[in-house]
């Protein structure tokens, strides 16, 4: 079966951009990531345009709330048809427990992952809220909790890719941001890590957003990305 390692981030506040994009790109080389900004001002009716075009979308909501209202989240987004959803891990293990049974009774249950710790938290933050582990303890405390809760996966960086596969085993999915080809700016990520690279640590889905959503070629971009991370 086709399964795509690229997932590229539709940043953009408005649907025609996306549309547009998504017109330019191939569904057998990619997946499609909606996020935040996008589904509040585009909504399902998106969603849908993009799965009939023929991709598959990581609908990139990040739920966290108490364990009823997120698993509910969870039960209308599985019923959009979406191939990924994500929670906070830091709802905790009854909430991604909740989640997982929600979409559990769906047809196609997407895949359910979580975020562990933003990657924009630092120690001091930490410190701030009285949490005393560091960012990385926290990271793989959270991608376990995650996994003991019967998620199928997290969103890490690609330099916690090989811990956290070590430690939740083959079949956990990662999926990694912050991956800049060679040749791109890194605009403002700060740890960036080629796709190869990232492949190579382990991680099984790339979120890729502005080096082919800003590329002059999106779809040689893609192209190019596709043939670094083939089987070798
Ligand atoms: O343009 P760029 O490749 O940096 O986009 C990366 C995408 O991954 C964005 O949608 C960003 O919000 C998301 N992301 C991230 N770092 C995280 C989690 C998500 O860059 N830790």
């Amino acid at each position: 079966m086709n399964n795509p390692k690229i997932i590229v981030a539709l940043d953009y506040a408005e649907a025609k951009n996306a549309i547009d994009l998504a017109a330019r790109l191939e569904p057998t080389l990619c997946r499609l990531k909606v996020g935040k900004e996008l589904f509040t001002v585009a909504g399902p009716v998106l969603v849908e345009k993009l799965m009939q075009r023929g991709f598959e979308v990581f609908l990139d909501l990040k739920f966290h709330d108490i364990p009823s209202t997120t698993a509910q989240a969870c039960k209308a987004a599985s019923a959009l048809g979406v191939w990924m959803i994500n929670v906070h891990a830091l709802g905790g293990r009854k909430m991604m427990e909740a989640a997982k049974e929600a979409v559990a009774v769906s047809a196609r249950p997407p895949k359910l992952i979580a975020v562990t710790l933003l990657t924009s938290m630092a120690q001091e933050d930490l410190f701030e809220l009285g949490v005393l582990a560091s960012p990385a303890d926290m990271v793989l405390r959270l991608a376990k909790l995650a996994h003991a809760s019967g998620l199928d996966g997290v969103v890490c960086s690609a330099q916690e890719a090989a811990l956290l596969r070590q430690h939740c085993g083959d079949e956990f999915c990662l999926v990694t941001p912050g991956i800049r080809p060679l040749d791109a700016a890194s605009n403002d990520q700060a740890r960036v890590m080629t796709p190869r690279a990232a492949i190579d640590q382990g991680a099984n889905y790339l979120v890729i957003g502005r080096p082919i959503t800003r590329a002059d070629d999106p779809l040689l971009m893609l192209r190019n990305i596709t043939l670094q991370i083939a089987d070798q």
